[in-house]
Formats: C-alpha cells, sequence, structure tokens
C-alpha cells in the first residue's frame, strides 16, 4: 500500500470501514481508500462480496475498485474519490429540485443495470450514494450485494439497518428481490424532497409499523400470501386501509413547487416506488420512463 500510495485524512466510516483520502504516487492523483480489518476467520465475506460483485459490472453510475492490498492485519480497496455523499448534500441543504431529478435518473439507471445482472445492492441509501466532481451521481458500498442464483428470488437473511428495509424483508420473507432495492429507492427519494428520514426507526417492528401507519396496513386482498409470512402475525397491527404519503411529501417538502403537474409527477413516481406489495412495485426500468423523467436530457 505505502509503495503506490499516501494515505491521508480520513473522509468516512460506514458499518465496516473507514475510508482515507490518498494520493497515487505514480501520477497524483487523489483517490479514496477503504480500509476494513480482517479478523481471525480470514478476509470477512462484505470485503469479497464487495470486490467480487464490482469486478462484475462496469456502469459510469457504479463506483470502480481501482485496487486492492493486504497486510497481515487490514485490506484496502481503493477507489476514486467523490464530492461528497448525499446525506452530506442534504443536510449542507445543497439540494435543488432539478438535481433531484437527475440524480434520481441516474440512480434508476444503475440500478436497472445492476438488476440486469442479477445483483441486488441491498443498500442504497443516502450515505452509500456519491456524487462526484461533475455532479453525478455515483452508486457505492456493495458489501451487502447479493448474487442472485435461484429463481431471482433469494433467500438469504437481511440484518441491517431498518429504517430504510422493504415491508417483505421487515415481514420476514425468504423470497424478497429487485423489489427491495425499489423501496430504498424510494425512502431516498423522500428523504431528497423532505430532508427527513421516511421511516426512521430503531428496531424492524417499529419499521413496520412506521410503514403500515403511513401506507396502511397490507392484507391478502391487496397482497396475496402477506399473511402467510413469518412476523405477519406475530406483530399486531392495526386493521387499517389508507394512504397518507401524499399528506406526509406535502407538510414536509423542502420546496416551492408551482408546476402542478411537476408535483402530481413527482407523488406519482414515489406512490409507484413505495408500494406494500413488493409485485405491484415499479421496476428499475418502468420507473425510468415515468413522466417526471420526460424532460430530463440525459446522454451516456
Ligand atoms: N470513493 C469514495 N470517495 C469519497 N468518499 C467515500 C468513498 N467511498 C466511501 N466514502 C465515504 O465513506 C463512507 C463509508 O464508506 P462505505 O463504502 O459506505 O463503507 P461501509 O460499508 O462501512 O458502509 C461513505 O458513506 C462515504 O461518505
Ligand atoms: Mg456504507
Amino acid at each position: 500500500m505505502e509503495k503506490k500510495y499516501i494515505i491521508q485524512g480520513k473522509i468516512g466510516r460506514g458499518t465496516y470501514a473507514v475510508v482515507y483520502k490518498c494520493k497515487r504516487k505514480s501520477d497524483g492523483k487523489r483517490m479514496a481508500v477503504k480500509k476494513m480489518a480482517i479478523g481471525d476467520d480470514g478476509i470477512p465475506w462484505y470485503v469479497i462480496r464487495e470486490s467480487s460483485v464490482l469486478k462484475s459490472l462496469d456502469h459510469p453510475n457504479i463506483t470502480k475498485l481501482n485496487d486492492i492490498f493486504i497486510d497481515d492485519k487490514f485490506i484496502f480497496l481503493v477507489f476514486d474519490l467523490y464530492e461528497m455523499n448525499l446525506l452530506q448534500c442534504i443536510g449542507e441543504k445543497n439540494v435543488e429540485l432539478k438535481s433531484i431529478k437527475y440524480h434520481m435518473f441516474q440512480l434508476l439507471t444503475a440500478v436497472s443495470y445492476i438488476h440486469d445482472n442479477n445483483i441486488i445492492h441491498r443498500d442504497l441509501k443516502p450515505d452509500n450514494l456519491m456524487i462526484d466532481e461533475n455532479g453525478d451521481l455515483v452508486v457505492i458500498d456493495f458489501g451487502m450485494a447479493y448474487q442472485l442464483r435461484n429463481l431471482d428470488m433469494s433467500d438469504e437473511l437481511w440484518a441491517f439497518c431498518c429504517s430504510y428495509k422493504a415491508p417483505e424483508v421487515l415481514l420476514g420473507s425468504k423470497k424478497y428481490s429487485f423489489g427491495a432495492d425499489i423501496w430504498m429507492i424510494g425512502c431516498t427519494f423522500y428523504e431528497l424532497l423532505t430532508d427527513e428520514v421516511l421511516f426512521y426507526s430503531g428496531s424492524d417492528r417499529e419499521a413496520l409499523s412506521n410503514i403500515f401507519d403511513i401506507l396502511g396496513t397490507p392484507t391478502e386482498e391487496n397482497w396475496k400470501g402477506v399473511s402467510k409470512l413469518r412476523y405477519y402475525n406475530k406483530n399486531k397491527f392495526p386493521d387499517q386501509n389508507k394512504n397518507t404519503l401524499e399528506y406526509h411529501l406535502e407538510n414536509n417538502l423542502s420546496f416551492e413547487i408551482d408546476d402542478t403537474n411537476e408535483y402530481n409527477d413527482i407523488i406519482t413516481l414515489l406512490q409507484n416506488l413505495l408500494v406494500l406489495n413488493p409485485n405491484d412495485r415499479i421496476t428499475a426500468k418502468e420507473a425510468l420512463k415515468s413522466e417526471y423523467f420526460q424532460d430530463v436530457k440525459y446522454d451516456q
């Protein structure tokens, strides 16, 4: 590592990693290095995931893995350096309505490509979405990414961050799929528009009740099979049929939107991304065709 790079200041910290700025000695290029500990069991599964998945992907809105190093206790993954993550942009009120549309379009383009490659990212939240020096969005952090093998469905359990988890995952479905990423994109879209985490929760139980409070409690009628999911009957949820997502958006919106068509396009897309039943949720490809993006000029 030290032969090729000079490590500089710390720029980020995630669940498993500390990320530093570094300089490549050969050409002085500034890069980012993600440093993770190697435990007694060897290289952790999330590092193997991240590096193997990234090797199979090549897209302008997905980070590229430039280099890997190991010393006896740590493994280092070297990436291009990006300006800031979307969480920081939101925090600094550095978000414009126009750029939200552009970034959502780029995010959906990247995710459509990821899904075409039979991969679920599973951690699409604002701190894993970077903005580069040209203002383009780049998806990072593939440590949770999952390569689907059987029937386009995952049977792997999911044990992390609950505020962005899709209802089928929270209810214990063993057959969640690409829709779980779409849900996270819906949560991120809402957060960009309002500066609020839509379903902010400290536990899976709380996340479910926060979701059902806003979108209603799913029933066999609107979601066939839901009552058979592992955690459906273990929890007592109020029997309610409502959808107050638009009301929440209207009350928390950080922007004045004068154009009613634009506003309607936003709420339509948001409602389509955040459908309770994963089988009725929009796909990334369908979302890209929605009215909201009709005026996006895109030349990739
Ligand atoms: N290439 C990069 N350029 C700039 N900052 C980065 C880069 N990669 C990661 N970061 C920052 O470090 C944080 C943690 O990195 P991440 O890959 O998400 O690690 P973890 O898997 O531990 O969540 C990110 O949220 C981001 O702010
Ligand atoms: Mg992360």
